[in-house]
């Protein structure tokens, strides 16, 4: 039988008469509207037909259809092959369609089809830890070329928690001299682990996924998560310390100080660093597992209460979202937090009405949030996103001990049963998260991400009516071979 071995399976395969041979690099040609696509095109195909010796050609069309966000037709005639697409999404996607058949070519040649297709959901994402431990740009700029490779087009970044800062801001330099590293208190000897991307690099990586058509998303977790922050500036704490850039991990009862006006001068410098360097709309503010200890206690704390008219503790942290999310909106962005920040119903009310929730704890935070009338990105911990997990129950696997199901995460649905279509048309897709307390280097996170990532991009792209776990198996057989020559690690099922 004739299979093509796609992943995510396309909405619509039909195949024709003949087969395909490339015999060496396809020639890509065609509407210049195309360009950037074509040069990030022929730089993958450079890796893959090493030597030169000019095979069929690939021929680009742009054709009209402001509906059709990311469609792509492929049509693969004996002859060449056409790429038609209304937007230049649409148009790499298909030519990620075309990389995957030429990385698993065959002396056979790739059989003639047509190919149309298009996503379920606009958000298809995946969250990097890379302060938990620290990842290389090398390594960062592989895994966007290979997530772009599978349609994912959302890469959350989450460059801050209690073990290392890894971002400059001009105004607070010691966030990257003294919170970018922590002391590994476990050995005898004293070492330092941590690290930082420079505004180059971060440029660098920006700029390598936007031509892959995936945005970068970045997270500066706020007001809980921030010892690396209370390390350098410890008179942004309730208790103004001793702090240390942890090397433990958990929840830590120091966060901000609820009280402390100076959060708002490190929130205003921060925001501006993220607005002036990445052009996604959006700005992750975290906002999960905030302890409220020591702001139940703080002279401080307890004055903005008063100040505020907070009944509850927990009323401290919805005003801090609150506030956060319209710092943005002055600055054209928009906020996403995890589901903590709608924990308190009523001062949720008051937040921008386009502030995005991450469900995270389940599902629960985000159907309440749909409830809400807000929009939603759901990466359940219950359903297969956390990529941290441990993908079989050995002893012999990495990752967090708690073995998760991957015909689960194949299923995945972002929609809740008993949505109504409103509702529904507020959640804009999913995405995996990969944390990295246990993740010590790349190769491993490499076998935690994959093949996950494929089941999750076939979760977020391919028509529900398309999906099968059994046949979804079978390619990922064939699959693997195109991981391999990404010179990516993977589990295998
Ligand atoms: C989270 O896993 N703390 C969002
Ligand atoms: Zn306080």
């Amino acid at each position: 039988m004739k299979d093509l071995n796609m992943i995510p399976m396309p909405a619509s395969v039909t195949f024709t008469e003949g087969v395909f041979y490339c015999a060496g690099r396809p020639k890509v040609t065609g509407d210049a509207y195309f360009e950037a696509e074509m040069v990030v095109f022929r730089g993958q195909m450079q890796a893959l037909f090493p030597r030169e010796k000019p095979g069929l050609g690939i021929a680009l069309k742009r054709i009209p259809g402001g509906e059709k966000r990311e469609y792509y037709k492929l049509t693969i005639l004996p002859t060449g092959v056409t790429i038609e697409a209304a937007d230049n999404a649409g148009v790499y996607h298909g030519l990620q369609a075309m990389r995957q058949l030429f990385m698993t070519r065959d002396k056979e040649g790739i059989p003639c089809a047509v190919i149309e297709d298009y996503p379920q959901f606009p958000w298809r994402g995946l969250m990097l830890d890379c302060s938990r431990h620290f990842f290389t740009v090398p390594f960062i700029k592989k895994l966007i070329d290979a997530l772009s490779m599978h349609h994912i087009n959302k890469f959350h970044w989450h460059l801050t928690d209690d073990q290392g800062w890894r971002i400059p801001i001009k105004q607070y330099p010691l966030l990257t001299e003294i919170g970018s590293k922590r002391r590994e208190s476990r050995r005898q000897d004293v070492r330092y682990y941590g690290g930082f991307y420079t505004v180059k690099e971060i440029e660098e990586i920006i700029a390598w996924a936007a031509v892959r058509h995936v945005e970068v998303v970045p997270e500066i977790d706020l007001p809980g998560h921030t010892l690396a922050v209370l390390a350098a500036y410890p008179g942004l704490g309730c208790t103004g310390g001793p702090y240390r850039v942890e090397d433990r991990f958990g929840i830590f009862d120091d966060v901000l100080c609820a009280g402390n006006e100076g959060m708002w001068d490190l929130a205003a410098a921060i925001f501006d660093t993220l607005s002036s360097l990445f052009p996604s709309k959006y700005v992750h503010i975290g906002g999960d597992e905030v302890s409220f200890k020591h702001w139940a206690e703080c002279p401080k704390c307890r004055e903005k209460m008063k100040e505020w008219d907070v009944k509850e503790v927990s009323g401290l942290q919805a005003h801090i979202t609150r506030r956060l999310a319209a710092m943005l909106g002055e600055r054209g962005k928009i906020a996403i937090g995890w589901d903590e920040v709608i924990d308190n119903e009523e001062e949720a009310k008051q937040f921008p009405q386009e502030l995005v929730v991450m469900s995270w704890r389940g599902r629960a935070g985000g159907d309440k949030a749909v409830k809400m009338g807000r929009p939603v990105i759901m990466t359940p911990n219950s359903d297969g996103c956390y990529f941290d997990y441990r993908q079989k129950d050995s002893l012999e696997e990495p990752g967090q001990p708690f073995p998760q199901s991957f015909s689960r995460l194949y299923e995945f649905n972002p929609i809740s049963p008993g949505m109504t279509p409103q509702e529904e048309a507020l959640v804009w897709g999913a995405q995996g998260n990969l944390w990295t307390e246990l993740i010590y280097a790349s190769k491993i996170a490499e076998y935690m991400l994959f093949p996950r990532v494929c089941a999750l991009a076939e979760a977020l792209w391919t028509p529900q009516s398309n999906k099968n776990f059994d046949a979804f198996k079978r390619r990922l057989t064939i699959h693997n071979r195109r991981l391999e020559s990404l010179d990516i690690l993977y589990c295998r099922y």
